[in-house]
């Protein structure tokens, strides 16, 4: 793997070269946000439609409000909360922000990444960094830089090893309506119901299944491994064709013993049942059965509260439903 140092990682993006970058979410694909070849070279690099925006990593807000304009007041509430964190916010942008970066929406995506490497190197540089999960478009998003490797390999300059990304899932992203009203266009480890708590008022949660898809990233297939896979809900809900081809099984918890042996493996996102265990493990399990020797990945959801709904929004996305 052509892992680099964090002075290699500035050298590297002073330069306008791509360098895959720890987060406690998913390892992103940044570049300097102010270059317009480093920032063509993401969508290139990536096979990325440039009608999708990006999101643009600060240290911290002081370094942010240059880009943006008309905050509202919401926000610090969240930001003092979760900031640095797994939160990323639709604001206006102002005129400094890049065109292809919103991809011509009036809106910026911002976030405060909380990984210490990845907060050094920010404190650093004298501009933002635009950084989509660095993973090819549509493909499974990585949480350790083998993930990263394995898709991208020497055609970006190198990776900065930060370990395994401890939330695992995407940020969760957070905006407001012009009547000032919360929507959450993604969710993740950080909850609508934590946002709601917080804010002390509802939101509105933009399913999977939507019809308003307002972010393009919003499309439903997206994080998806290569080989068919499919989800279900109970283990009883797996029809018995399945049970003899060589598939791999990705189970919420342990309550699987009794078939144990008509799977090629049998996979545990958590032995409790801990969503925050399971939020940590689903992008390396679906790495590792894409890898695998199975013909296709089974699934099963999370119970759909929590981080849950975050796991099964993903779950959703990477597969089709067995019922
Ligand atoms: O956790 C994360 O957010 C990771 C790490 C690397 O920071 N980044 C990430 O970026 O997930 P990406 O590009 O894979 O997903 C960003 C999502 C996309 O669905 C994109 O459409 C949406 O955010 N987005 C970005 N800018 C936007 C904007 N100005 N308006 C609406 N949606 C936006
Ligand atoms: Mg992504």
């Amino acid at each position: 793997m052509n892992l680099i140092t964090l002075n290699q990682a500035i050298t590297y993006l002073n330069q306008g070269d791509l360098v895959a970058i720890p987060t406690e979410t998913v390892y992103g694909l940044a570049a300097n946000a102010l270059n317009p070849k480093a920032v063509d070279q993401i969508f290139k690099v990536k096979g990325r439609p440039s009608n999708n925006p990006l999101i643009l990593h600060f240290y911290d807000l002081q370094q942010a409000l240059p880009y943006l304009t008309s905050i509202p007041d919401d926000f610090h509430q969240l930001y003092h909360k979760y900031c640095p964190g797994p939160l990323s916010f639709l604001i206006s942008a102002s005129s400094l922000v890049p065109n292809r970066i919103t991809a011509g929406n009036e809106r910026v995506a911002i976030r405060f990444p909380q990984h210490p490497i990845t907060r050094e190197l920010l404190k650093e540089l004298p501009f933002p960094l635009a950084a989509p999960s660095a993973n090819k478009s549509g493909y499974i998003s990585p949480i350790e830089p083998y993930h990263v490797w394995k898709q991208f390999g020497t055609s970006i300059s190198g990776i900065i090893d930060g370990g395994k990304c401890t939330a695992g899932l995407e940020s969760t992203i957070v905006g407001w309506s012009p009547q000032n009203e919360v929507i959450i266009y993604r969710s993740g480890t950080i909850t609508q119901l934590a946002i709601e708590t917080t804010l002390a008022k509802k939101s509105t949660l933009l399913s999977t299944q939507s019809k308003k898809i307002l972010a393009p990233g919003m499309l439903s297939k997206h994080y998806a491994p290569k080989k068919p896979c499919y989800f279900f809900e109970e283990i009883e809900d797996i029809p018995k064709s399945f049970l003899t081809v060589n598939s791999d099984l990705i189970l919420q918890n342990n309550n699987s013993s009794k078939l144990a042996l008509n799977f090629n493996q049998i996979l545990h996102l958590s032995t409790s049942g801990d969503l925050v265990e399971a939020a940590t493990k689903l992008y390396a399990y679906l790495h590792l059965c894409d890898e695998s020797n199975s013909t296709s990945i089974l699934i099963q959801k999370a119970p759909n509260q929590g981080i849950g709904m975050a796991l099964n929004d993903r779950i959703q996305r990477a597969g089709k439903s067995l019922t």
